[in-house]
C-alpha cells in the first residue's frame, strides 16, 4: 500500500463491535496505517472475542482501546472523539446502530460516538433478517438524519451460511470511502471534472484491432488527485486492466469515436477536462464483420485501409468557443522527440490551457511502468520540469496547478 496524502497524519478512529467480520478490520487499519493515517482502535467487549487488542496494536503500533476502563481513563473518551478526524465503526452490529441511534452511552465505542464532532461513517454487518427488520431500519434511517454516513451493507454469503444484504463492505471499499469524506472539502470541492485515461481500440475485424501500449495508469492517477481535491470525476476509461478509483463514475469505451461521444456529452456541465488517453489517431476505412480468414482475404488484401479519427480535443475546443465549458482543459502529448516544440504547438493548436508533455522513451517514464517524468506547460511558457516521480505524484502536481488555475478564472 502506497502512502495517500489525504490520509496523511490524519487521525482515524476505528470502533470495532462484534461480528465475525471484525477480522476484516484488522486489514482495514493496516492499509490505513500503511496510508499514513494514524489509527485509534477502541473494540466493544465483544469485538475482543473475536480479534484481540494486540492484532489491532500490531497493525497500527498505536494503543488499542477497550471497554475495560482504567483509573486514568475518566475523560479518555472526550480526548479521542475531539482529536479525530473521521470515526468509522466496522463492523457496525445491529446492537450498537441501536445504541447510537437511541443515544446510549453505555461502553467506550458509544460515549465516544456521542463526544465526536468529526464525521461518523458505519459499516453495518448482520444477518439479512437483522438488517431488514424494521427496528434495525427505522435505527438507520435515524442516524442518516443526523448525518452519519452508512457505507452497505452488501450483498452475499453471511456467517449464518445464508445469502442475502448484510455482508460488511470490503476494507478497500472502506478505506475509498473514507478517501472521499476526507477530500471533501477540498480544492476542487463541487467541481466537475473529466478525466479520460487508457488506449481505444479501432476494431479490424469481430477478433482483432489497433491499439497502443497505454497502460492506463496515469490517467487512473489523474482521476483519484481529482477525487481527493473533492471533485465530482467521470473517468471515460479505453481498455485498460487497471482498477478504477473508489467513487468516480465510470464511463467504458473502446474506440475514438465512443470515447469522443462520452466525452461531448457531458462536456457543457463540466468545470475541468483533463485529457490523459492515448487515443488512436487512425482507424481501418473498413470493418469486416466476419472474421478476416488468412487463406480467403483475396478481397482485403494484405493492406489495412486507415482513415483519421476523430480529434476530440479539436472538437471539444470548437464547442468551448461557443459555452465557455469546460473552463480549463488539460492535454497530454506523449513523444518520441523534440517533445518540447511539439507540446507547445498541440497546446496552441487544441486550445489548450496546459499540457503535459513527457518523452516516453526517457527511463522510467510512459507506458506500464509507475513513474513519469513531465514537463508542464501553458501558453506563457514552462510552468514545471518535474523530476521522474511516480504516476500518483505527478497526478497531484497536475491538480495543483490547474486547481489554482481554474480558482483565478
Ligand atoms: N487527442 C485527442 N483526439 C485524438 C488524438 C489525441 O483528443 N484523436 C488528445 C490526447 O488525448 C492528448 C492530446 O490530444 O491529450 C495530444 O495527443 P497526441 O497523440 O500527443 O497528439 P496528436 O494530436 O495525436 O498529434 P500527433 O499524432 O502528431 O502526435
Amino acid at each position: 500500500m502506497e502512502p495517500i496524502t489525504v490520509l496523511r497524519d490524519k487521525r482515524i478512529l476505528l470502533g470495532v463491535t462484534g461480528s465475525i467480520a471484525c477480522y476484516k478490520s484488522v486489514e482495514l487499519a493496516s492499509k490505513l496505517t500503511q496510508a499514513g493515517a494514524k489509527v485509534d482502535v477502541i473494540l466493544t467487549e465483544s469485538a475482543a472475542r473475536f480479534v484481540t487488542p494486540l492484532s489491532f496494536r500490531s497493525v497500527t503500533g498505536r494503543p488499542v482501546y477497550t471497554d475495560m476502563w482504567g483509573l486514568d481513563d475518566h475523560v479518555r473518551h472526550v480526548g479521542l472523539g475531539e482529536s479525530a478526524d473521521l470515526m468509522l465503526i466496522a463492523p457496525a452490529t445491529a446492537n450498537t446502530i441501536a445504541k447510537l441511534a437511541s443515544g446510549m452511552a453505555d461502553n467506550l465505542l458509544a460515549v465516544t460516538a456521542l463526544a465526536a464532532r468529526c464525521p461518523l461513517l458505519i459499516a453495518p454487518a448482520m444477518d439479512g433478517g437483522m438488517w431488514e427488520h424494521p427496528a434495525t431500519q427505522t435505527n438507520v434511517g435515524t442516524l442518516q438524519e443526523r448525518g452519519v454516513v452508512v457505507i452497505g451493507p452488501a450483498e452475499g454469503r453471511m456467517a449464518s451460511g445464508l445469502g442475502g444484504v448484510g455482508r460488511m463492505v470490503e476494507p478497500m471499499d472502506l478505506l475509498g470511502e473514507i478517501r472521499l469524506r476526507l477530500g471533501m472539502s477540498g480544492p476542487l470541492s463541487g467541481r466537475r471534472v473529466i478525466v479520460s485515461t487508457g488506449p481505444t481500440r479501432e476494431p479490424v475485424d469481430p477478433v482483432r484491432f489497433i491499439s497502443n501500449r497505454s497502460s492506463g495508469k496515469q490517467g487512473i492517477a489523474v482521476a483519484q488527485a481529482a477525487l481527493d481535491a473533492g471533485a465530482q470525476v467521470t473517468l471515460v476509461a479505453g481498455p485498460t486492466c487497471e482498477e478504477s478509483p473508489y467513487g468516480a463514475r465510470v464511463i467504458d469505451v473502446q474506440t475514438t469515436q465512443e470515447m469522443g461521444n462520452a466525452i461531448l456529452s457531458c462536456v457543457d456541465e463540466t468545470d475541468i477536462l483533463m485529457m490523459v488517453a492515448a487515443v488512436a489517431d487512425f482507424r481501418p476505412n473498413a470493418v469486416s464483420d466476419r472474421k478476416i480468414k488468412k487463406n480467403e482475404n483475396a478481397d482485403w488484401g494484405l493492406a489495412i485501409g486507415l482513415e483519421k479519427t476523430l480529434d476530440i480535443l479539436s472538437a471539444v475546443k470548437e464547442r468551448r468557443d461557443v459555452t465557455g465549458f469546460p473552463r480549463m482543459v488539460l492535454g497530454f502529448a506523449a513523444e518520441t522527440h523534440n517533445a518540447f516544440e511539439y507540446g507547445r504547438e498541440k497546446l496552441l493548436r487544441k486550445g489548450l490551457n496546459f499540457i503535459a508533455v513527457n518523452d516516453v522513451t526517457a527511463d522510467g517514464a510512459g507506458f506500464a511502468v509507475d513513474t513519469n517524468r513531465v514537463v508542464l506547460l501553458s501558453s506563457a511558457g514552462v510552468v514545471e520540469e518535474m523530476p521522474l516521480q511516480s504516476k500518483t505524484a505527478v497526478a497531484e502536481r497536475l491538480i495543483y496547478y490547474v486547481a489554482g488555475a481554474l480558482g483565478g478564472v
